[in-house]
């Protein structure tokens, strides 16, 4: 009798703590995501994220980097066809660092 109480007690302990793990893992993988993505897609995060690493390392080389919320994003299309040749980035990082800089707001 003594036994079953416990085990059950013990049964309860571990529910909790799966329950408190399983919170806590849930709250950490939401955290770090960006507000701003229109369609919460995890590739869409992953795509901003690598944009954003790419600016960051190319984009500061020959001036400080730019304000992404100087221009619209009409002109960043033209001032990303003059830099990303700059830069030596190829379409794929050029589209990628355009997605990040018009989702900076
Ligand atoms: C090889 C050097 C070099 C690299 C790398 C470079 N730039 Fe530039 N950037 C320049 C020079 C030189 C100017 C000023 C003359 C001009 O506009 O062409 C300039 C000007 C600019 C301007 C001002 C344009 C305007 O119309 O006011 C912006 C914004 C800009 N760069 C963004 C970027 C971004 C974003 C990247 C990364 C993709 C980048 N640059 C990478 C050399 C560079």
């Amino acid at each position: 009798m003594k036994n079953q109480h416990s085990s059950k007690s013990f049964e309860n302990t571990l529910k909790t703590l799966l329950i408190a793990v399983t919170a806590t893992g849930f709250l950490a993988s939401c955290t770090p995501k960006p507000a701003v993505v229109e369609g919460t897609k995890t590739s869409n995060t992953e795509k901003l994220a690598a944009g954003k690493t790419i600016y960051e390392n190319s984009c500061g080389r020959c001036h400080d980097l730019p304000d992404p919320t100087a221009h619209s994003a009409q002109d960043w299309v033209g001032i990303m066809n003059s830099m990303a040749p700059k830069a030596k980035l190829n379409d794929e990082q050029n589209a990628l660092v355009y997605d990040y800089i018009v989702s900076v707001k």
